[in-house]
């Protein structure tokens, strides 16, 4: 025999009923049947329901209070770079794990305890429900949010303030670390220092009028070795960095200048007689067949560090993308729109590269306040 379903009353019907009354009728009307209900802690308050309110206040505790060592470390520890072998480099080593361990902690300990109160506390069901297509109507919400209220209500929420505030404290205490990490790049302003800003300079700004040289890397962040003419065979391509005199003897500042990621920079010595194109406002900023182009990829940022010499191209591994050296490094492939930002580049009375300036442009990527 077909079970008849239940009739819808009026929203004002709603209104008479008792909040359990609801929930049982949002089962009816939602065609479940209810084959087990059953209270987790039959007879209140004892031992073992404390010690299961207790593991689950605990768990939502180690949430809050692993949020807020996240914040505190996002905006208290040094981030900034110490190069190895300095006192401080296993303190700044040790940001970006601290950071992780303390968010995946609050976020593990936030799952668990949701996960416990329920296993816990939340009655124990077992329900089988028709499936129905469309969109809920205003009877359906209001029973659906009855039977979520009427679950709470008979897991004890209300009366176990120990969970209650420690789940408080935990998802509090978690919004402010997301908050404080999502909001923390916005407290320092970027331009502050106007064409000495981070986001228009690189680690080729002469700071006070020094020369900055082209230095190759070595693998020992202590041995300066300066980049010449004759260095480099025709078709060559080398990795250089920004070297300034009074680095010299300073081991951090000699290791930091090798780390910035806006330094890497590809010398390309074309063969002789390749036919170039000059980009408009950087013509002879190559040095006869030497041209620099910064390794940060327009794209997305990844070091294009390939080059093919038989075609001129620079290649960036990541997505493809293709420049031609031979045309101010300007994109030909891959979906990289931008060409690459071009070195101003000269040789010294002694025969070594020197930037004659900074970029004059933004390297890699854009962002949202770029004029090129
Ligand atoms: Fe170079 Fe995407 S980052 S192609």
């Amino acid at each position: 025999m077909t079970q008849q379903p239940p009739s819808v009353p009026e929203a004002a019907e709603l209104d008479e009923l008792s909040r359990a009354d609801v929930a049982r009728l949002g089962s009816k009307l939602d065609d479940v049947e209810i084959v087990q209900l059953a209270d987790r802690w039959p007879v209140k308050g004892t031992r073992a329901e404390k010690r299961a309110e207790r593991g689950v206040a605990m768990w939502f505790t180690i949430c809050g209070l692993s949020s807020l060592a996240a914040a505190g470390i996002f905006v208290f520890w040094p981030w900034e770079y110490h190069a190895p072998g300095s006192t401080d480099h296993w303190i700044y080593q040790l940001y970006t794990p601290l950071l992780g361990i303390t968010m995946g902690l609050a976020v593990l300990a936030l799952g668990i305890g949701t996960i416990a109160y329920v296993k816990k506390f939340m009655p124990a069901e077992i329900s089988v429900q028709q499936r129905h297509d469309g969109p809920s109507d205003e009877v359906d919400r209001r029973t659906f949010s009855a039977l979520v209220t009427e679950a709470g209500a008979t897991s004890g929420l209300p009366r176990r303030k120990m969970i209650a505030r420690a789940a408080g404290f935990g998802a509090g205490a978690l919004g402010l670390g997301l908050g404080v990490v999502a909001l923390g790049g916005f407290v320092k302003n970027p331009w502050a220092q106007d064409n000495n800003s981070a986001l228009v300079t690189t680690g080729w700004k002469s700071i006070s009028g020094e020369k900055v040289y082209l230095r190759r890397d070595t693998g020992d962040p202590k041995e300066v070795v300066l980049v010449r003419p004759e260095d480099l065979d025709a078709g060559a391509m080398e990795t250089v960095f920004p070297y300034r005199h009074w680095e010299q003897g300073d081991e951090e500042a000699l290791a930091r200048a090798l780390r910035r990621s806006d330094s890497p920079v590809m010398l390309i010595r074309l063969r002789p007689g390749t036919q170039v194109v000059q980009r408009k406002g950087q013509e002879g900023f190559n040095y006869g067949d030497f041209w620099a182009y910064s390794k940060v990829c327009s794209h997305l940022g990844c070091p294009t560090s390939l080059f093919e010499q038989q075609t001129n191209r620079i290649l960036c591994p990541c997505h493809q993308s293709q420049f031609d050296a031979t045309h101010y490094a300007k994109p030909i492939f891959g979906p990289a729109t931008r060409a690459l930002a071009q070195l101003p580049i000269d040789v010294d009375d002694e025969g070594f590269f020197y930037a004659r300036h900074d970029f004059i442009e933004p390297i890699g990527p854009a962002y949202w306040e770029r004029k090129s």
